[in-house]
């Protein structure tokens, strides 16, 4: 197994099917076969408590939840994830990649639901201790294309399409308000075009950052 000096944290973002779930999984598959200590997670979710969460958010009967009970639930939801998961992971030096993280919820509950955002920026930075992913990946495809690859729709993938298309809006507003962290991926390329992108932005990560003890 191979040590690193600290554990760094990588988030995946992106609208509905935009592949970025098949993706965190690659990089995690390949960090574990180059025998790096890795960690794969989720939101919401990634506890047992989250997932619970998860359950009452995604429902499609919970038609009624009001947009500030969404908020606080995606909030709890990432509060016990973070100490449960990302904290131990991040303080044992290991690497942790998140498919959703904060940006989520600038995403679909700030530009998406209206949420004012600077409500939402202060309450990530309480729910998570200011803990922010050192690489994020915004796998970007329009909306209108992406939703096609669906067969079924939960509570939240069956907004509109002016609600999917504010969400990509937002992602791509955050990532050019936060150049050094994102990296922005065309999700209409194939999997593996796209994979060989996120790998080598990780390997020279790793080199740049001097995170690998020899
Ligand atoms: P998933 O389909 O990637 O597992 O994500 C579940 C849904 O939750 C997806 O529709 C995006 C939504 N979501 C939010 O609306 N806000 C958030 O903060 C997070 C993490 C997810």
């Amino acid at each position: 197994m191979k040590l690193l000096s600290r554990g760094f944290f990588i988030s995946f973002e992106g609208g509905e099917a935009s592949g970025k779930s098949t993706q965190a999984k690659k990089l995690y598959e390949y960090l574990k076969a180059e025998g790096f200590p890795v960690v794969l997670t989720h939101e919401p979710g990634g506890t047992d408590i989250s997932e619970r969460i998860r359950q009452i958010l995604l429902d499609k009967d919970n038609l009624g939840m009001c947009a500030l009970t969404e908020l606080f639930l995606y909030f709890a939801s990432r509060a016990q994830h973070v100490f449960e998961v990302i904290k131990p992971a991040l303080k044992e030096n290991k690497i942790v990649i998140s498919d959703r993280y904060h940006d989520s919820t600038m995403a679909y509950q700030g530009e998406g639901r209206g949420v004012p955002k600077v409500k939402i920026k202060e309450m990530n930075d309480f729910a998570t201790s200011g803990i922010i992913p050192d690489i994020t990946f915004l796998i970007d495809v329009p909306p209108q294309v992406a939703l096609k690859r669906l067969e079924q729709f939960d509570r939240i993938e069956r907004e509109d399409i002016e609600f999917h298309k504010r969400v990509r809006s937002e992602y791509l507003q955050l990532a050019r308000e936060n150049e050094k962290r994102f990296v922005i991926i065309d999700g209409m390329a194939d999997i593996e075009t796209i994979f060989e992108q996120i790998k080598e932005k990780v390997n020279d990560f790793i080199v740049s950052n001097g995170v690998l003890n020899e």
